[in-house]
Order: structure tokens, then sequence, then C-alpha cells
């Protein structure tokens, strides 16, 4: 869910570090992805309590806690190493309806002498919503864009949702038909793909857990870019995401759909939000994988990358499962446009690099509802030492680029650019210190 208080968050990362009294640190990680409960208890003491699977558990010792992370990460793989122009500022909204906004944003930065990296796009440059299209109309020059932004040393990237319309007549959309017959979508109990409902309406869910997925994705991801040349991929909506509770059916009345005993998640039912827990997949029951859906669907899509592209791929997530930083970086999501949700991603930073996935943000002067002068100013200057910094706001918000606003304002972001990309050599050395051997990147105090 969208970080709202007490319901669980987009990913699971079942580990946690503790500073015992005397200084010393130790670290315990317990491998499972099913839906689970974390009690904290009277200090020191929490409880676990997870709905299936083996209980697999892993202890560091430290003793330090810089020493644990780099005995979890010895277990679930130490950080990609980014491209360097990861690290630069990332510009998007949902709303750049045309190539001429796409265009107009980024002349309106370097106009206003701003640094500008990678220019995103959202959903707008799709065909009804549909992944690996793009709009013949508003859209119509995309590749030109693109081949535009290489041109003044610019890098681009465009949203991919995992879930894949369902409802076009046979023949109209190769993704669903190729996908159909190669087997690929996750089923329900009558052995049938699971139609949901996500942004294109009906829609059905690549299993990437199936070997035959990752393929069929990559050819996917590879016939796009043959027309449009982009750099990297933001992968959402991948917990996965639904717009309908299980599917467009509902669920089977089974053991997987109502378990003796359901973990606090929203809703207080298993397929709030998301696709029925009985349906298959490949290796299991969605029951077991639902956790895992984010971080297979990364592994594929930064496999599909280093092929396309052949070179260090460039992949942020939603969705996130322990050992998701080996393949890609995340983005906290549906951040209000508030102090308190500035304030929280802070120690949300600190986290991921502690789960060692240090490619990490949120954006920037927050994503749901309008932002301020002041709190946009203040989160740009917080966001300028976010590992990963994009500023992106939500369809129909007031604008929230740097040069939306007053000269002053603008004077001080600015100045925020200018310090973090000075500081740009020392953070791609971080980045490599944790790619190989196991640091952070931001990391609380506590460390040192
Ligand atoms: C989801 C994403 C958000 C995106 C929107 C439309 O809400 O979290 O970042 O803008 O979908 O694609």
């Amino acid at each position: 869910m969208a970080p709202t208080p007490y319901v669980n968050l987009y990913g699971s990362h079942p580990f946690y570090l503790v500073m015992e009294d005397g200084g010393l640190a130790h670290g315990v990680f317990l491998l499972n992805s099913n839906a689970m409960d974390v009690v904290l208890q009277p200090s020191p003491a929490l409880t676990w309590r997870t709905t299936g699977g083996i209980l697999d558990f892993y202890v560091f010792l430290g003793p330090d806690p810089k020493s644990v992370v780099r005995q979890y990460l010895d277990v679930i793989g130490s950080p990609f190493m980014p491209p360097y122009w990861g690290l630069g500022f990332h510009l998007c909204r949902w709303g750049y309806s045309s190539t001429a906004a796409t265009r107009q944003a980024v002349k309106n930065m370097t106009a206003a002498r701003f640094p500008l990296d990678v220019q995103w796009n959202d959903l707008d440059y799709t065909d009804a919503k549909r992944d690996f299209t793009f709009n013949k109309n508003n859209f119509k020059d995309y590749p030109d864009m693109v081949r535009e932004f290489h041109r003044s040393g610019r890098k681009y990237v465009m949203i991919v949702d995992p879930a894949i319309s369902s409802s076009g007549p046979p023949g109209s959309y190769k993704p669903y038909d190729d996908g159909l017959k190669r087997g690929v979508f996750i089923r329900n109990a009558t052995g049938q793909p699971l139609v949901g409902k996500v942004w294109p309406g009906p829609t059905v869910f690549p299993d990437f857990t199936n070997p035959e997925t990752q393929r069929w994705w990559h050819d996917m991801v590879q016939e796009f870019h043959d027309q449009v040349p982009f750099d990297g991929m933001w992968i959402d909506m991948n917990e996965p995401s639904n717009f309908v509770a299980g599917s467009l059916d509902g669920c089977p009345n089974n053991k997987l759909e109502n378990p003796p005993y359901v973990p606090g998640v929203l809703g207080g039912s298993l397929r709030a939000g998301t696709i029925c827990a009985s349906s298959q997949q490949y290796l299991s029951s969605h029951y077991n994988l639902h956790s895992l859906y984010g971080l297979t669907e990364a592994v594929a899509s930064h496999d599909a990358l280093v092929r396309v592209r052949g070179k260090r791929p460039f992949v942020i997530s939603r969705s996130t499962f322990a050992g998701h930083g080996r393949f890609a970086g995340h983005w906290t999501g549906d951040v209000r446009s508030s102090w308190e949700q500035l304030y929280y991603s802070i120690p949300e930073v600190l986290l991921f690099n502690l789960y060692g996935v240090p490619l990490v943000g949120a954006d920037i002067c927050g994503f749901l509802g309008d932002t301020s002068e002041e709190l946009c100013v203040r989160w740009t200057q917080l966001g300028a030492f976010y590992p990963f910094m994009r500023n992106h706001n939500d369809h129909g918000s007031k604008p929230q680029e740097p040069y939306a606003f007053s000269p002053a304002a603008q004077e001080a972001m600015r100045k925020a650019l200018v310090l973090r990309y000075s500081l740009l050599p020392y953070l791609y050395t971080l980045f490599h210190k944790a790619h190989s051997a196991g640091e952070t990147v931001a990391r609380p105090l506590f460390l040192e």
C-alpha cells in the first residue's frame, strides 16, 4: 500500500539489526516469503509470526553494525553497480501528455540552469496504458524525442507495469497474444489466466517465476527497444497491485484464501489490493510467492536490459524483497506532499541501505497532492542526499519542477543540486564499495 500508518507497505525484508546494551550489534534474517506479522514486544524482544514456508533463520554476530550488514549481504547478495548517470538528477511527472510537453520540461530545466541527467515519462506515453506500446498521436515522434535527449547527453526512462491488457480482440496486442501462447500468465483455480484490473482495464499477470516468462519479457523489451532506444525501466504496480480484490471473478473458497490466521494486512484479507492467494504460479501458489513478485520482475527486467543494451542496467522498482538490491533500486512509492512524509523518507532511505538496496529515494516534493514552495525547496535540499534523486508528481497536482518556483526558491534548489553534483564522484565510490564490499551508501550515524 501507499505509505499509510499501520498497513503493510510495498515490500518485505524479514531482517532486523539490533544494538545491544553493551554496544555490540547482531542481526537476524528469516528467509521466508509468506505473509507475516512482526510484533514489537517490550524491549528487547519481538515476535515473528509467519503463515507458511520454512523457518530458515540466519544469525549474524557482527560484532559491529557494519559487519552485520556485510554478513547479511553475504547471504542475500550485494548491490548492483548502477551506471554513473543514474546518480544524476531525474525528472518525471504523470501528466507530460505529449512529446512536446516532455521536451518543454527538458528545455525549461536547461533555460533555468538546472542539471538534468535523466528525463522520464509515466503512462502518458502509452497507447491506452498498455505496456510496450506508444501513443501514435501525442507521442508520434517518441523515438525521435529519445534520440534527441541522447544527443544532448541525457538518458531516458519510462514506466512499465507488469499487468498485461487482456481485453483487446485477438491479434491486436502482441504481448498478450504471445504471452498466452507461451503460457506465461498466472492461473486461477480452473487453470485459466487470472484476470484482474489495473490501469489499462482487465489485465493478466505474468508469472516471473517461470523461465519462459523471463524469455518472453526479454523479447517484449527487445522489440520495444528496437523502436524506442530507452535507457532504463521503471517497474511499478508490482506487488502485484490489482484494483479489484483477487480477480474480476473473485476467488475460490479454499484454505489458502481463508487461512486460519491472517496477519495484520490492509483489509484483513490476503487478496486485498492484489490477486487471489490460491492462484497458481510455476514455482508454487501465489500464497507462497506473493512477496517475491517485484523481485522476480526485477530479475527479469535487469537481465533483459543487460542483454538488450549490453551495458550496466538501470531498473527502479516499487515492490522489493530481500535480495532486490542485486538487481534494481527502489523508490518509496506514492508519498504525500507533506512534512510528515518528508520526515519518514529519511528512516526509509537509511533502512533500504541496511537491506542492501542503496539506490533508493522518495519522490522529491511529494507525489500525492499539491506541494508548497517551502516544502519543495526543503525536499530538494534533502533529496540532494538521497542516493537516487527524482522529482515525480501525480496527475493533476500543481507543477513542481524546480523551474516552477520563485527566483529565490530556484536559487536554493540550484545550490542543493550543484552540491550534489560536486559530490558525485564520492557518491559513485560509495556505490562501488557497496557493490564490492557490502557497504552502505546513505547510512545512519550509529553505523559509524
Ligand atoms: C502508481 C505509481 C506512481 C505513478 C502512477 C501512474 O501510483 O506509484 O508513481 O505515477 O502509478 O503510473
